[in-house]
């Protein structure tokens, strides 16, 4: 499987060429396709775990045609063969001050003091197993790019969708989650066209699964994109977000995605109680098969700016603090996560993501579920912003934001770098 393979730090050779490639201990030669079709790899079996001293044999240490027992007795008489030298001190600059060393037990830099040590202590990897790409689709037949999140485009959903989800699975990225841009005409304030089996997330699902059947495919289930009010939920005439009469909806939404092949259905819309609604629904329509990843802790967060302007979908009056959690709140998410496990998650996902590390160990250490990370759409530009400007270094902030992650406790991180990402893992670039 591609995770095993790029989490195995077993191709010591690639080692010195560590750049952003030491985040997953090895470099897969670029001839090399991951291929998560039946977990295979096309690539020619190669003989691993085998280290060397050197790949290039001394010439001149010659054989000399002695028997082990010959060499022994050399030894043993005295007659011992020369090795090299022990390397000399190397030397300090001039000026360095000359100070009695400092007696301590434990110097953690000992771990640390090469590349090989680096990655054989290395806690945590990352790999293209572990992103879910989120991609934005619509009706047009061009790709329209997306002023705020540059690299992220409105994909034509018959054309420019398949063509990114093949290079992402070229590089192991073998799961996205959809989300829609729907025309204005078709948005309504009960947000009906989000059940319409004929819809443009329907229609994509079965598309990509006619392509890919081995896909995993995750779809957001919230309201927004397909209501008048740009809201999550059905808006009350004196602006309060109703939420049974939204969970109802929402069940529907759920039940047409699943219809449609989706494998696994995220609630994003933190009305309450939609998880177990949502998997009686599943239930009753026979897709027991079909999971639930849960946003769980989902804040109030204005680092969602630049999606909303992907999707036109910004609210159209107030804001959405009455479902969404309040960023000053920890304990709360714990609230959170026991609803959601009880009601039958299948996975617990914590957005934003990098704001919210300590949020992300929270769940990890109180749930034995998957937890997911989502990079958000404010992350990612202020990323991309930031190497535009050359403040930053791109890849290696990207690659270092993501292993961060995945150290908080996240084990799958949807994120729009995931195509980027994986390349860079598998030693490509772009
Ligand atoms: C809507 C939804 C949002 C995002 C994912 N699903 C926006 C919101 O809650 O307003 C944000 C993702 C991002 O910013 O990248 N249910």
């Amino acid at each position: 499987m591609a995770s095993m393979f790029l989490n195995a730090p077993c191709n010591v050779g690639a080692i010195k060429h560590f750049d952003c490639k030491n985040y997953v201990g090895l470099r897969a030669s670029s001839n090399q396709k991951l291929d998560c079709v039946g977990h295979t790899i096309k690539a020619p079996p190669r003989r691993r775990f085998i280290v060397r001293a050197s790949e290039r044999r001394d010439e001149s240490i010659k054989k000399m045609g002695l028997t082990d027992q010959e060499c022994e007795a050399a030894v043993v008489a005295g007659n011992v063969p020369e090795a090299p030298p022990a390397p000399p001190k190397p030397a300090a600059p001039a000026g360095t001050p000359s100070v009695p060393f400092l007696p301590l037990n434990r110097r953690p830099r000992r771990n640390r003091r090469s590349p090989v040590l680096r990655a054989s202590f290395q806690e945590t990897n990352l790999s293209p197993a572990n992103f879910v790409y989120p991609l934005f689709i619509h009706e047009g037949e061009e790709d329209t790019p997306i002023g705020a999140m540059p690299g992220c485009y409105r994909l034509g959903w018959r054309h420019g969708l398949l063509e990114e989800v093949a290079k992402a699975r070229d590089v192991g990225v073998n799961s996205v989650v959809l989300f829609p841009k729907v025309p204005d005409a078709l948005k309504s304030p009960t947000g009906d066209e989000a059940f319409n089996d004929n819809g443009l997330v329907p229609r994509t699902i079965r598309l990509l699964k006619d392509r890919y059947p081995d896909l995993v495919i995750y779809t957001d289930v919230a309201l927004d994109p397909y209501s008048s009010d740009g809201h999550d939920g059905i808006v009350r005439e004196d602006g309060v977000i109703m939420n049974d009469e939204t969970v109802h909806q929402l069940c529907k939404q759920a039940v047409a995605q699943a219809k449609a092949g989706a494998d696994v259905v995220s609630p994003s819309d933190m009305m309450d109680g939609r998880v177990g609604a949502i998997r009686a629904a599943l239930d009753a329509e026979g897709f027991q098969h079909v999971s639930i990843m849960s946003y769980t802790a989902k804040y109030a967060s204005a680092f969602y700016g630049p999606f909303r302007e992907a999707l036109d979908s910004n609210p159209r009056f107030g804001d959405k603090k009455t479902y969404q959690m309040n960023p000053a709140n920890y304990r709360e998410a714990l609230t959170e996560v026991r609803e959601d496990e009880s009601e039958g998650a299948d996975i617990l996902l914590v957005k934003p993501g990098l704001p919210y590390l300590d949020v992300i160990r929270l769940l990890r250490d109180n749930s034995s579920l998957p937890i997911a990370a989502y990079q958000v759409s404010g992350e990612y530009s202020m990323i991309k912003a930031g190497a535009v400007l050359k403040m930053i270094d791109e890849e290696k902030v990207m690659m270092e934001s993501l292993m961060c992650l995945r150290r908080a406790g996240a084990d799958i991180i949807l994120t729009y770098f995931a195509l980027q990402a994986a390349r860079c893992l598998c030693g490509e670039k772009r």
